[in-house]
């Protein structure tokens, strides 16, 4: 295969990534998922109506109904990866005595990442049910700007806690709901928000780790190989040193499969650490991405998105001066992500 196929593929590859990323977030309105619906008007008429149907029944079982589509993804992803670094960069960093504690890193990181995801998976969120509802309504105080008492979810039928809400992917409501999340294919709630922390951590610490020890590896075989002192004779007879292009050509075609899980890994961390600061600051001020996202205005809990607004009284918009008035410091917010109150208990004050 010739360079510039590689690279095309490459090319392919990780924008695919970007927009299965973009799409997964949930988010109801990412400037993506509004890209890609003028996308989609744009090409249905062009489109035969059998294949219109399926996609649309596909990304409504992928996206509106709970299935393990992703977790499967996940741990394809993630087996390619491995497989990969223990075929290929493990052997190199022997050779090139790479301590084995370190190189042994990743898989620890592997075992660790897994416990917090299976527990993500299976730890309930924080339903609220028919016979825990009383003691759920306790736990936090209504605020009366983003939930009001007295407010009946019309599909459970049961009366909203402050903080929750209804999840329509998995059809209940959740209390202290965080988001719908399809990679563990579960809500983020009061009970696994902890394990959701260290989880995008512990994903984030796998892929940084792996990208270094990749890229100590490249390094080696580049600073080996001489390329870098290398020179050529160009089409006039002068001599030029080969440079940074020429040597990325080399790698990309000595170690195709490294360059391209490398390329893979850095984009993965990059993502993955924004979206891991992100939860992490939220926990720091109190928050969940559910109230972050309402006290923006993007959500109103009583009308559809974005019709809240000033002039009507009943929907005040929301205060955006006093955004993180609920913190009462840094260390007791944490602490409540790590030990949730229970339902059932009067909260300590
Ligand atoms: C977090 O915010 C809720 C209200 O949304 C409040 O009831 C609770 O006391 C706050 N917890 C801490 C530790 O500040
Ligand atoms: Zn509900
Ligand atoms: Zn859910």
């Amino acid at each position: 295969m010739d360079f510039l196929t590689l690279f095309a593929i490459y090319v392919v590859v990780v924008v695919t990534c970007i927009v299965l990323v973009c799409k997964y977030s949930g988010q109801q309105q990412t400037p993506f998922s509004i890209l890609l619906n003028s996308v989609g008007k744009v090409i249905a008429p062009i489109t035969p109506k059998w294949l219109q149907n399926l996609s649309q029944r596909t990304l409504h079982r992928l996206f509106h109904q709970r299935n393990n589509m992703f977790i499967y993804l996940h741990i394809l992803l993630e087996v390619a990866v491995y497989a990969e670094f223990t075929y290929e960069v493990f052997g190199f960093c022997r050779e090139m005595d790479t301590t084995l504690i370190s190189l042994s890193v990743p898989y620890i990181l592997l075992l660790i990442k897994s416990v917090f995801f299976y527990l993500c998976i299976k730890r309930d969120p924080g339903t609220v049910t028919k016979k825990k509802v009383a003691g759920q309504i306790h736990v936090y105080p209504y605020d009366r700007k983003l939930f009001h008492p007295g407010t009946t979810c019309p599909t459970c039928q049961l009366l909203k806690p402050a903080r929750s809400k209804h999840c329509r992917v998995c059809n209940r409501c959740v209390q202290r709901f965080d988001h719908h999340c399809v990679w563990v294919n579960n809500c983020i709630g009061a009970q696994n928000t902890r394990y959701f922390l260290l989880y995008l951590f512990s994903v984030c610490a796998m892929a940084g780790d792996i990208a270094v020890l990749t890229a100590d590896m490249l390094l080696h075989a580049v600073l080996r190989s001489g390329l870098m002192m290398a020179s050529y004779i160009d089409e006039y007879g002068d001599k030029q040193l080969a440079g940074l292009m020429f040597v990325v050509q080399h790698l990309f075609l000595t170690f195709p499969r490294v360059v391209f899980m490398l390329g893979f890994l850095v984009f993965v961390f990059f993502l993955l650490a924004g979206y891991a600061l992100f939860h992490f600051y939220l926990a720091v001020v109190n928050q969940t991405s559910n109230e972050w996202y309402k006290s923006r205005g993007y959500v109103c809990q009583h009308c559809h998105p974005g019709t809240g607004t000033a002039d009507d009284p009943r929907h005040p918009a929301p205060d955006h001066s006093k955004r993180y008035y609920y913190s009462r410091g840094v260390l007791r917010n944490i602490r409540e992500i790590f030990l949730p109150p229970q339902p059932g208990h009067k909260k300590d004050k």
